[in-house]
């Protein structure tokens, strides 16, 4: 197969297309003839040799493909050879061929070519996971996401509203905030021009969030918990502005009744992953199916240019996903 490895730790440059021997899929696993693979900002972080590879996983960067099921490991029966599955995986995605474990395919939805597939499952799971079953959001209440034109940031806007949640979003520049409010958000504040902080309680009448979906950390922690209604979740789910953050007042989490929290996806089980999908199917895909939810492509590349990608992601012009076309 052709994939891309990553030379050594370093920029974009450092991502190589080579051959190699294809996978061959284990027990419980599928084998997929990759059409698309979504880029996200952990496989730059594992570019630069700070996202390790949990046990056993593809030292290949990718963590989301879509394409035709062309194998069919000891133990499967719920896909068949010539399925059209988007997946989940732990590592190995930027590649023509890709093993993934059963459990964490779905289907691409109808609507949807295998680009628009390729999108879905990393932020998808990432969201479900942390703003509904973590963070339970629950229809009538209110979110801040930061980070709203980004792939995680762009799914959690629509999702929240196709919900009946209002949702709140930072972003980097008016021509985003303009982008997240077309997708639903009911506010998108530039962060480098307004404090978020003051803006989410005045457009909430001082009472603040039920939930605020974090992925800058350092200095947005105390400002976070400012804007938390009584019993808010604070959830994190990335340190772009660092992992050490100011000193706050306890005392707020105890009066407010706060929770803090936060997860990663990629080091998890195969069993808590195909519980994310179950969950997935069940609640998000017939939003996918009747068009009320749809990925946010900004731009696709070959999967020889996969180095042009990252400079793209990392460059943070785009607003929703960047993804490779591998055929
Ligand atoms: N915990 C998990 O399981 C998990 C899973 C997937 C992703 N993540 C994390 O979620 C985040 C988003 O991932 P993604 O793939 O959707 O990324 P992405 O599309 O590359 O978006 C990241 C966005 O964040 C904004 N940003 C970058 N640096 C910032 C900073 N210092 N302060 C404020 N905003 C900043 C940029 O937009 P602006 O122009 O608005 O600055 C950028 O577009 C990343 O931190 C990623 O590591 C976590």
């Amino acid at each position: 197969m052709r994939c891309i490895e990553i030379r050594s730790p370093g920029g974009p440059e450092v991502l190589q297309p080579v051959e190699r021997e294809d996978p061959v899929p284990g027990r419980g696993e599928v084998l997929i003839r990759v059409e698309a693979a979504g880029v996200n900002r952990p496989d730059v972080l594992q570019r630069r040799g700070r996202y390790p590879m949990p046990p056993g996983a593809s030292d290949i960067p990718g963590l989301e493909v879509a394409g035709i099921v062309a194998g069919i490991g000891e133990g499967v029966h719920t896909w068949r050879v010539g399925d059209r599955v988007c997946a989940l995986v732990a590592g190995g995605g930027y590649a023509t061929f890709c093993v993934a474990p059963a459990v964490q395919c779905l289907p691409v939805p109808g609507p949807l070519d295998f680009v628009g597939g390729a999108a879905l499952p990393e932020t998808f799971f990432t969201v479900w996971t942390n703003v509904f079953d973590r963070g339970a959001l629950r229809a009538g209440e209110s979110a801040l996401f930061h980070g709203g034109s980004s792939g995680i940031g762009t799914t959690a806007i629509q999702l929240a509203v196709a919900r009946g949640a209002r949702a709140f979003v930072t972003a980097g520049s008016d021509e985003k905030c303009r982008a997240c409010e077309d997708l639903g958000a009911e506010h998108a504040i530039n962060y480098r021009t307004d404090d978020f902080a003051e803006v989410v309680k005045r457009l909430t009448g001082g009472r603040g969030v039920d939930l605020v979906l974090d992925m800058v950390g350092g200095d947005y922690f105390a400002r976070n918990i400012a804007v938390l209604a009584t019993g808010g979740r604070l959830v994190e789910i990335g340190m772009m502005g660092g992992s050490m953050s100011a000193a706050i007042d306890l005392g707020d989490v105890l009066r407010r009744r706060l929770t803090i929290t936060g997860s990663t996806l990629r080091p998890r089980s195969v069993e808590e992953k195909g519980g994310i999908a179950v969950d997935l199917r069940r609640e998000v895909w017939p939003l996918l199916e009747q068009g009320r939810v749809k990925p946010v492509v900004y731009r696709t590349f070959p999967l020889d240019e996969a180095a042009a990608a990252h400079r793209m992601l990392e460059s943070s012009e785009h607003v929703g996903k960047i993804v490779l076309v591998v055929r």
